[in-house]
């Protein structure tokens, strides 16, 4: 079994871009900007925030933060992403998810301007990457293709079969894979919470990409020797031995399927990074279209 190191794939990418970047913002005059808006405080929100924001400094990338209160009235978020719409010196505006109950997400989303939604959730980079149009990736799928171009991992003509169909990472997951590209050229499955037979359809796969929040989902029994295994869940679990109270779980059953698989994700360091590096790379191309470059 080959551990897919998130921590050494995000590494490489990160370097590369901050020599990139260094380069970019002398010819523009000014780093790169990526605002991000957090509304209440939702532990794991913090954290995926916080990351963010060292990840942006670690790389060059210029950083702020807007929090509003988890009873901020939809117009007022609408209006904080109005303002860094019209500011020119903002190249990527990212808003944390989940919202909370009294927002709709989409109504949210689709305010942010296109070529700043550095998370590629609007409609627009939706749609473009529908059809295979140039647009913002969001950034875990992008960031497992990241994974798997590093690894060299052969796809082209492989099962791949994808847990899960949110619009955040299976739904793009299953268009990314099947995409005429390299990586690419999967044959896809998409699964969900209505698939028959999903022990079977996993067990034909080359690939599988676990995307539905069940911590230790995938065992060792539905997994074909030698597949490539991707864990994108990333669940906290009470755990009293840690200083923190709890531990983060995969969606995937670790201590078994890696005596199964080719290749495998581990939570954490795997699929979680490569989502940081992937944001990173799209705020850059956000800046270099920004800043004609
Ligand atoms: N919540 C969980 N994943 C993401 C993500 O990739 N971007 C944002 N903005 N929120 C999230």
């Amino acid at each position: 079994m080959i551990l897919l190191d998130g921590k050494i794939a995000a590494s490489a990418i990160k370097e590369k871009l901050k020599t990139q970047i260094t380069q970019a913002t002398e010819k523009a005059g000014r780093p790169p900007h990526l605002a991000a808006i957090l509304v209440g405080n939702d532990g794991a929100s913090e954290t995926y925030v916080a990351s963010k924001i060292k990840n942006c400094a670690l790389t060059g990338i210029k950083s702020s933060l807007v929090r509003l209160a988890d009873t901020v009235p939809e117009y007022e978020l609408i209006e904080a992403i109005k303002k860094l719409n019209a500011d020119d010196h903002v190249d990527g505006i990212l808003v944390q998810l989940p919202l909370p109950a009294h927002i709709k997400e989409e109504n949210i989303i689709s305010v942010i301007a296109p070529h700043k939604d550095v998370d590629g959730f609007h409609p627009v980079n939706a749609g473009k990457l529908m059809l295979d149009q140039k647009g913002f990736i969001p950034a875990t799928p992008l960031g497992i293709m990241l994974l798997l171009q590093h690894y060299h991992i052969e796809t082209s003509g492989k099962h791949a079969v994808v847990i899960g169909r949110s619009n955040i990472v299976g739904r793009p997951m299953s268009v990314l894979l099947s995409r005429n590209n390299n990586p690419g050229n999967c044959t896809v499955t998409l699964t969900h919470s209505r698939t028959k037979n999903l022990p079977d359809i996993c067990r034909q796969a080359d690939i599988i990409v676990a995307a539905l929040g069940k911590p230790g989902f995938l065992t060792s029994q539905m997994v074909k020797a030698g597949a490539v295994i991707i864990d994108v869940g990333i669940t906290r679990v009470k755990d009293e031995t840690k200083l923190s109270g709890y531990s983060l779980k995969g969606d995937v059953d670790f201590a078994s399927v890696s005596q199964t698989a080719g290749y495998i994700t581990p939570v954490p360091g795997g699929v979680g990074l490569m989502t940081i590096a992937a944001l990173l790379t799209n705020t850059y191309e956000a800046f270099l279209n920004n800043t004609h470059q």
